[in-house]
């Protein structure tokens, strides 16, 4: 089994959990982290759009005593009704939004902020660059190493602009630049925020 992702682990211990706290997973893999989120009391909305991922997480040990507090949604993030859903104490995004197809992602953004409840967090990665990743069914893509610039650090700062940061971390990761033949660096942020009391936008 694979292990819980070290962000959420780090996240998980810095916030105090409190009764009947709602988090969601956005994108949950092979449900690692929405393993840990029930584990630590979390009611859990697990979000994907791959159906067996989502079938298999209520087959993991670590959940099945959790079942009555998981719920799933499948859905593509770029159609996702968001209306039914509640206000979370918790959004987990970890290692997903950068699959979410960049015409798209502000608007996604906007929502996932809307849906954080004041005083709740965000934690997940946010990237200065892509790759135009797809993923149908289980199985990644990469369109030819498209590049997709989606945020600089100045953007960044403007994203996270309703958030106290909690824990912030910077790594680089080197990406091949579309028809060139050369790879430059770019930035996959490790964040863990908190949303402030009054919402700017
Ligand atoms: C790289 S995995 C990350 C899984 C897990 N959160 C982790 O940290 O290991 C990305 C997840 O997002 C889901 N996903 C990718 N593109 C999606 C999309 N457009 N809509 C909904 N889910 C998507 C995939 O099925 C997968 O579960």
């Amino acid at each position: 089994m694979e292990t819980v992702r070290p962000l959420i682990t780090k996240a998980l211990a810095l916030i105090p959990a409190t009764d009947g706290a709602v988090a969601i997973d956005f994108g949950i893999g092979t449900g690692e982290e929405t393993g840990a989120l029930l584990h630590h009391g979390y009611s859990v909305i697990a979000i994907d759009n791959f159906k067996e991922f989502l079938d298999e997480v209520r087959l993991r040990k670590d959940v099945q005593p959790h079942l009555t507090r998981l719920f799933t949604i499948q859905a593509n993030f770029e159609e996702l009704d968001w209306r039914p859903i509640p206000p979370v104490d918790l959004f987990v995004a970890s290692f997903s939004l950068c699959f979410i197809q960049p015409e798209k992602f502000q608007s996604i953004w906007h929502h996932i902020v809307k849906q954080i409840k004041p005083g709740g967090y965000f934690i997940g990665e946010l990237y200065t660059h892509l790759q135009r990743n797809t993923q149908i069914d289980g199985f990644f893509t990469e369109e030819s190493s498209e590049l997709i610039p989606l945020f600089t650090e100045k953007e960044l700062r403007e994203l996270l602009k309703d958030f106290e940061s909690i824990y912030f971390a910077e790594a680089k990761e080197l990406y091949e630049v579309q028809d060139t033949g050369h790879s430059e660096d770019g930035t996959i942020y490790s964040v863990i925020a908190r949303r402030k009391e009054l919402f700017s936008s």
